[in-house]
């Protein structure tokens, strides 16, 4: 009879051969600054996330670098907004603050990376600016990109992460950072970035002004296949690593890219995925300890060599 319990028996069997493995330096930590702020404020739906101060994201970085995390992810929330997101361009914006201020605490210890999207900044809530129908602009958008990426790796950061789902964004933005001389600053490429509920919290958290949908730019939950035509343009373009976004729901088109990819592949684990399972902890339904690594080994298995996570820096310190 075969006996494949035989390597379950112990648990020294089972640490030694076990396939996948989760390591501090595979975790990036989200961190949300804001402008304006005394203290950091809380998110209600991110129980544990807060929005930071300068401060208080400066310690933030550094405990997250002592605990081993491989980098930071920062979401810049500004006191106003206006219709094309100016304030995502201006080197004194709260993002561009944070990035200088992330780099400083990080010393060299984890790795800075900032959004690269104007939805925090817009007063219409659109990762781009409008048209005179109201209709996302894409190419006017990659102006703006162009534009924002120049100021961020000014800044100091090591990795910008396309959010917004432009067409050609990689591209347009790569040209122009070589143009500017930033030949280093490397491209996270939100590749396969679905229309999804599991962002509700991060609108609280950033406080977005949008009404209605992203749907004529992020991708349909419907389609996997549509994700290997945006990894192909994206690698093509010139990403350094590609993402999928959300993780726990989109299993297969990780899979799909980890075959198919000869860079990094990352998943993030995003906000409403991290709020169910605080919110059912909570509750005393399920283990949050446990799930928070159940969670993440499971992104880790279909093929993601990092994970963005809410969690990163307490999951980091559990491993350590
Ligand atoms: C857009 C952006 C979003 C998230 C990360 N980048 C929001 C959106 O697309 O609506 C969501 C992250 C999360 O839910 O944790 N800049």
């Amino acid at each position: 009879m075969q006996r494949p319990r035989r390597l379950r028996r112990t648990a020294a069997l089972r640490r030694l051969t076990a396939e996948t493995t989760v390591a501090p330096a595979q975790l990036v930590q989200p961190l949300f600054v804001a402008e304006g702020i005394a203290e950091p404020e809380p998110i209600l739906s991110m129980p544990g996330v807060v929005r930071h101060t300068l401060d208080s994201l400066t310690e933030a970085v550094a405990t997250a670098a002592a605990a081993g995390v491989g980098g930071v992810m920062l979401f810049g929330v500004p006191q106003q907004r206006d219709a094309t997101g100016s304030g995502a361009l201006d080197p004194a914006g709260i993002l561009n603050r944070g990035i200088e201020a992330a780099v400083a605490a990080s010393a060299g210890r984890l790795a800075v990376m900032s959004d690269l999207c104007l939805d925090e900044f817009t007063d219409h809530g659109h990762c781009g600016v409008l048209d005179a129908s109201g209709n996302v602009d894409n190419d006017r958008t990659l102006a703006s990109y162009a534009e924002m990426a120049v100021v961020q790796a000014r800044a100091g950061a090591d990795i910008l992460g396309l959010s917004g789902m432009m067409d050609g964004q990689v591209g347009v933005v790569r040209q122009t950072l070589d143009d500017a001389d930033f030949t280093d600053t490397a491209l996270l490429a939100y590749t396969a970035k679905y229309t999804s509920a599991w962002y509700g919290p991060f609108r609280e958290a950033v406080d977005s002004q949008l009404q209605g949908d992203r749907a004529t730019y992020q991708q349909d939950p419907a389609n996997r296949r549509e994700a290997v035509r945006e990894l192909l343009l994206d690698l093509d373009e010139g990403a350094d690593i590609v993402m999928v976004k959300p993780a726990s729901t989109y299993q297969d088109v990780i899979a799909d890219l980890a075959a198919l990819s000869d860079r990094p592949v990352w998943a993030y684990q995003v906000s409403g995925e991290y709020a169910a399972i605080e919110a059912a902890a909570a509750n005393g339904w399920l283990d949050r300890d446990d799930l928070m690594l159940e969670s993440v080994l499971g992104l880790r298995r279909a093929g993601a060599d990092g994970v963005l996570t809410y969690w990163a820096t307490e999951l980091a310190q559990r491993l350590n």
